[in-house]
């Protein structure tokens, strides 16, 4: 199956009250367990990218053709959704260039008025190509990739404003940071999420900072329009932590331990059990 905007794929999760999942990969081992789990569980999917993990692998051409080489190898059938996740404005164009389905445009730095034009350009470029754009109101707290917000709360006519440039999906802050969160954390802004869908009602909306919020508050979260929840820290302290395994248990200095298959397939299966889990939580099994 070739890859697919996230557009349709959302709204259909938006009235089935269910999310789908972003899982942002950083290489091979990656992108290929999140495949093969989500293909197991017939679950539609979204693979995040963020520009670091871009150039990291060697740049989005690169992305491109692993994604859709490994789809056509490991005969993936699900929904695959290849999204550029905090995209630039020149960002979100090189991506769409070397053929991603989806793109996040983040403007929530720029001053409102700025972040709406910039946005509007996005959107009829993207839409031009068949491409689906995710953009923000508010800030999504803590750093990801060297972007630091402050976690400032969505102001609901923002929210309007940005979903009339016609974006098909729109991540707003709620109290939500990446990465871990603070013993003292309030949790979600279930009153501001609420107030947000009615203003916008009909478009799905995101939820970043997946790692660590509660299930059941992901889910209330989820029975108000989030309709994507995007997961990246939890990820990489499963297969931090089994890499350590490893290490620490000298696994490596036994036989031919050192190959770097061998180390990197516990690694690899905690991916996969991460994204069980989550894809549970978010109930879109046998949603393809
Ligand atoms: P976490 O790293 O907190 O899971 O957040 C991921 C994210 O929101 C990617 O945009």
């Amino acid at each position: 199956m070739p890859l697919v905007e996230g557009g349709a794929v959302l709204r259909k999760a938006l009235e089935g009250k269910y999310a789908v999942g972003q899982f942002n990969i950083n290489n091979l081992e990656w992108t290929k367990s999140i495949l093969l789990e989500c293909e197991e569980l017939k679950s539609p999917v979204i693979l995040g990218v963020s520009e670091g993990a871009g150039k990291y692998m060697g740049g989005y051409n690169t992305v491109v053709g692993m994604v859709k080489g490994m789809m056509k190898d490991l005969n993936i059938t699900i929904p695959v959704i290849l999204h550029l996740d905090h995209g630039s404005y020149e960002g979100a164009k090189a991506a769409m260039e070397a053929g991603f389905s989806s793109v996040m445009f983040d403007g929530s730095h720029y001053p409102i008025d700025e972040n709406l034009a910039k946005t509007r350009e996005i959107v009829e470029l993207a839409h031009s190509k068949g491409i689906s754009v995710e953009a923000e109101v508010g800030s999504i707290g803590g750093e990801e990739d060297g972007v630091i917000g402050s976690g400032e709360v969505a102001d609901p006519a923002e929210a309007k404003a940005l979903v009339d440039t016609g974006i098909d999906f729109l991540a707003a802050g709620i109290g939500n940071i990446h990465g871990a969160y603070p013993e003292n954390w309030k949790g979600l802004d279930m009153e501001v999420l609420q107030e947000l869908q009615r203003t916008v009602g009909g478009v799905p909306m995101v939820l970043h900072g997946g790692t660590g919020i509660p299930a059941a508050m992901v889910q209330e979260a989820i029975s108000y329009g989030i309709s994507k929840v995007n997961v990246n820290t939890e990820l990489q302290w499963a297969f931090a932590e089994e890499v350590r395994k490893y290490i620490e248990a000298g696994k490596d200095k036994e036989g031919k331990g050192f190959d770097p298959r061998k180390i990197l397939a516990e690694p690899a299966a905690a991916i996969r059990r991460m994204v069980r889990e989550k894809v549970e939580i978010f109930g879109s099994a046998n949603k393809a």
